[in-house]
Formats: C-alpha cells, sequence, structure tokens
C-alpha cells in the first residue's frame, strides 16, 4: 500500500477512467469503505448504505445504465467519438470517457445511497452521504487505486434500483466505479481558488485568505 499524506491525496485524485485488468482485491476496497465510514453526517446517524457492484448480473445492469448516461451527457458536453489521429486534449479526454463507458461492464463500482427523510430537503440529505463518498476517494487514491464519480446510478436509476432492490425511501446519492489505473493520477484542472471564493458578502474577492482573483 503506497502511504501519502492527505494533502498529496487530494491534490492528486483526479478521474481515472482507465482501468487494468488486475482485479480490486478485497482489502483494498474494504479499506476505501472503512475510510467512507468514518465521514461526518448530520446528527451522526451515519445513514448510509453502500452496495459493491461486481457480479457479472449486476455490472451488465452498470453497463446499461452507463449506456443510457452516455446518450444523455453526449450532447450537454458536445462530445462525440473523437477521430483515431486526433491527439488534442480534449480527443484524449472524450475517448477515455467513450471507453470508460464502453466497458462500464467490466469493472467492479459501489453504489452510494442515504436515506430519505421528509423533514430534510434532498440537498441537505446530500450532505450526510457525499463526505463520506469523498473519504472514498480519497481512501482510493492513497492506496493507488483509480475511480471515477459517475451520473449512472441517476440517469439510470429505475433500472439500478429495481435489479439492486434498493428500497424507495432510500436516496440513490451517487456511484463510483474503481479499478487499478491505467495512466496516472494527478495533475488537477482546477479554477483559481480567489476566482470561487468571496468574503462576508457575495461577490467581494476574499484577496487576504486566499489571494486576487485571476
Ligand atoms: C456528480 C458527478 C457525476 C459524474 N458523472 C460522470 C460520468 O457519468 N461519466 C464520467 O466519465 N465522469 C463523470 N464524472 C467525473 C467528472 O467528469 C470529473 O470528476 C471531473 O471532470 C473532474 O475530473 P478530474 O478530477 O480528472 O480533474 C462525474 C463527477 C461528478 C462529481
Amino acid at each position: 500500500m503506497t502511504d501519502l499524506d492527505v494533502w498529496t491525496a487530494m491534490a492528486t485524485a483526479r478521474a481515472i477512467r482507465r482501468y487494468t485488468d488486475e482485479p480490486v482485491d478485497d482489502a483494498t476496497l474494504g479499506r476505501c469503505l472503512e475510510a467512507a465510514t468514518w465521514a461526518p453526517s448530520g446528527g451522526n446517524w451515519q445513514s448510509w448504505r453502500f452496495v459493491v457492484l461486481r457480479s457479472p448480473e449486476q455490472r451488465e445492469v452498470v453497463a446499461r445504465a452507463a449506456a443510457i448516461s452516455l446518450e444523455i451527457i453526449e450532447p450537454l458536453y458536445s462530445m462525440s467519438r473523437p477521430d483515431p489521429d486526433d491527439g488534442s486534449r480534449i480527443a484524449r479526454s472524450h475517448r477515455a470517457t467513450y471507453e470508460f463507458h464502453d466497458r462500464a461492464g467490466e469493472f467492479t463500482s459501489v453504489l452510494f445511497t442515504t436515506k430519505h427523510y421528509d423533514s430534510a430537503s434532498e440537498l441537505l440529505l446530500g450532505g450526510s452521504v457525499y463526505p463520506a463518498m469523498q473519504n472514498f476517494l480519497l481512501a482510493a487514491r492513497a492506496q493507488g487505486l483509480g475511480a471515477c464519480l459517475t451520473s449512472w446510478a441517476s440517469y439510470g436509476e429505475d433500472l439500478m434500483r429495481s435489479s439492486i432492490g434498493v428500497p424507495d425511501d432510500w436516496l440513490m446519492a451517487g456511484h463510483v466505479v474503481v479499478g487499478w489505473p491505467r495512466g496516472h493520477h494527478g495533475p488537477l484542472r482546477r479554477r483559481p481558488v480567489g476566482d470561487v471564493t468571496y468574503l462576508d458578502r457575495w461577490g467581494e474577492p476574499a484577496t487576504p485568505i486566499v489571494g486576487p482573483a485571476s
């Protein structure tokens, strides 16, 4: 197991969409799931359930959900299958995304669910499961495991919910694919912190804290 400090893990935990054929072992995956349970949640209720999807039947379901999602995200992100000889950054990124969706049935993945309570908005309820997902991602990164969040459990919700047997009062919050990277973690491309942080009032630069906006 690699031993990364948390800063390096955070700064290099980019989405990995291409994997080797080596299966993800139970011990590595188990550590990611345990790290997920260390996350905070409202009232410390820990009303989350994680479903590991790796049987041939559930992988097939995931593959169908990925295909549904691809049809939706293609126009959303103006994506098309790149020419084989196009080496531009965008073509390489699209190529990885297509491969990811096309090969979805080959991967192990984890569905993150959280209990629905009428007393809170879905956004607030999400706040009690997304920290667990992020812990999972960082634990994956720390162990050298690749991971990519997906929207498949949202666009393919009906299919996945019925096939997995998720009760109606559990929200399908997120879905993460894991695998040993073909390629490398990091670096990240993100907006400068000064562009996205305000001080006291909306729109007021937080320059003393995070430096100027670009
Ligand atoms: C809620 C959510 C849904 C996502 N869904 C997909 C997806 O369906 N397919 C995909 O290839 N990547 C998906 N991603 C991955 C994002 O595209 C990726 O995290 C983002 O582009 C940043 O990439 P980077 O961390 O490699 O810089 C999703 C990410 C999030 C947070």
